[in-house]
């Protein structure tokens, strides 16, 4: 019998944004304190969790499907605990208990700090249980808010996927209600986490090793919080962990094109741990579409905000997301679309093809008019085009030097288990600016900023060596403005 936790095995499958990603190692390292221990097998575990995404159509039909194949594996395991967590649990609630009975819990992105107890609790009478926030239309903004908990309990370093990276949540939920998106219905209300919160935990991840962090909210720049009279934005955020003793990193994703202000462009420019790189979505180049979605600027205002970006932070690479085939997108208007990414050179795109969305304004009053196949194509045509300017922008680098952030080995090296202590395997990391960076060195350089001279490229890389006359570890330099 595997009735304590002690000898308890659990499997999780996420899927999702980096959101999730932070959730699942907060949930796993909660359960792990607990005594559970990881196993890469359903058939393995007592518990199964699916961290889920509602983002798009697809990323649900995954989890269905899972879920699918496990009703008859339960079977033979009555003391199986599965647990469907995160946006889809928040969205679809009561409806996955009728789609897959044999579901035992359902708990959204505002209760998972519930799980351990919810997961005994299930072990030990069998019953349906929900935990979820309120809907957005059926309170207050003060009780939906409240319904929506930030999950952030002390870290623990073994649960990291790197010892060297980190995600940190400065803000949860979304008010932004584009016409498409669900995200404002999973994650709730927009609300920023206090600044000192923040800061205690970058300051305890940094001393447990971690050398970059990246800044989570899914409108990050738009963060804003008083706390003692005073008003933080992101860019005093990012002042204020600057200087964090062993940190040599700060990212930040993902930004909305009308929070892009002056002062947060200057950190960039000023602070040299800060990424010099951006990822604003555009999501279309047609001012007609732009407003179909709600998303609250023309072309023109992203343009302003490039020009502002490419003034005050010349050399920033800037990516981008976009959606093809949404309600009414003509062949017209798409190309408008391909001639942002011609305009504006994006480091990289990310390209989705519109999915409706249930409980979105565009699902209640727009048809889903473009045909699949004509998605299709415009997600193909787009990626191409991005692809080449990727490429063409990225044979810039070759020659020069560039200072990386060493992550790990690469894909490939893992792929082929090279012996670890052989002097040199292939490792991976990123420039400042974000780009891959694909070379040869020793295991020791990783989680180090390290020199690096590009020589090639891939489609998606650059290639180099080490710069041989100096080779830096550690922290970067103290606060030296970089004037551009
Ligand atoms: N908060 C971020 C993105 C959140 S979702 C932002 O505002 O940019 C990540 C991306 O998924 C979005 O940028 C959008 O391009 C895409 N997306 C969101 N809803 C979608 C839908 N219904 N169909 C297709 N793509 C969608
Ligand atoms: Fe979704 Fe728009 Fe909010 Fe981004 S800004 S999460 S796309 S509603
Ligand atoms: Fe998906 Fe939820 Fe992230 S819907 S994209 S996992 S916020």
């Amino acid at each position: 019998m595997s009735d304590t936790p002690h000898n308890q095995k659990l499997f999780i499958e996420t899927v999702g944004c980096q959101m999730n990603m932070l959730d699942s190692e907060l949930v796993v390292a909660a359960l792990r304190k607990e005594g559970y221990q990881l196993t890469s097998e359903p058939a393995d575990a007592d518990t199964i969790l699916f961290n889920t995404c509602s983002v798009r159509e697809h990323a649900e039909h995954k989890i269905y499907s899972a879920l699918g194949r496990l009703r008859f594996s339960k079977r033979g395991r009555p003391n199986q605990v599965i647990g469907v967590i995160g946006c889809m649990a928040q969205k679809d609630q009561e409806l996955i208990f009728q789609r897959a009975p044999h579901v035992d819990m359902v708990v959204g992105t505002g209760q998972l700090a519930q799980i351990p107890e919810m997961i005994k609790a299930a072990r030990e009478k069998r019953e349906h249980r929900l935990a979820i926030s309120l809907d957005r239309r059926d309170a207050t903004r003060q009780e939906i808010s409240d319904s929506f908990q930030s999950y952030d309990p002390l870290r623990d370093p073994e649960m990291r996927p790197s010892p060297y990276q980190a995600f940190v949540r400065i803000m949860i939920g979304c008010d932004k209600f584009c016409t498409y998106c669900v995200v404002p219905m999973t994650r709730g209300p927009e609300q920023s986490r206090p600044p000192r919160d923040i800061l205690r935990e970058v300051t305890q991840l940094a001393n447990e090793g971690v050398k970059e962090v990246t800044l989570l909210g899914q409108t990050v720049n738009s963060y804003k919080v008083t706390q003692d009279g005073k008003l933080w934005r992101l860019s005093d955020l990012i002042m204020a962990m600057h200087d964090t003793p062993g940190l040599d990193r700060i990212k930040f994703v993902t930004n909305y094109p009308k929070d892009m202000t002056d002062d947060l462009l200057e950190v960039v420019r000023d602070m040299p741990k800060v990424a010099r790189y951006l990822h604003v979505p555009a999501q279309s180049g047609c001012n007609e579409i732009l407003k179909r979605m709600k998303r609250g600027y023309t072309v023109e205002d992203y343009r302003d905000m490039m020009q502002r970006i490419n003034d005050i932070v010349p050399g920033c690479a800037v990516s981008s997301d976009f959606i093809v085939g949404f309600c009414g997108e003509t062949d017209e208007q798409f190309q408008k679309s391909m001639g942002l990414i011609r305009e504006f050179r994006f480091k990289n795109s990310f390209i989705f093809k519109y999915s409706p969305r249930p409980g979105t304004k565009a699902d209640d009053l727009l048809a889903d008019d473009i045909p699949e196949a004509v998605k299709r194509e415009r997600n193909n045509l787009m990626l191409d085009l991005q692809n080449e300017i990727s490429e063409e922008d990225n044979v810039a680098f070759i020659g020069t030097e560039q200072e990386v952030l060493v992550e790990g080995p690469s894909k490939t090296s893992l792929k082929h288990e090279t012996d670890p202590d052989s002097p040199a395997t292939q490792l991976v990391g990123r420039t400042r600016c974000d780009r891959i960076v694909v070379f040869e060195g020793n295991r020791r350089l990783i989680g180090s900023l390290t020199k690096i001279e590009i020589h090639d490229l891939t489609r998606t890389s650059l290639i180099g060596h080490i710069v041989t006359h100096e080779v830096q570890h550690g922290s970067a330099p103290s606060l030296l403005p970089i004037l551009g």
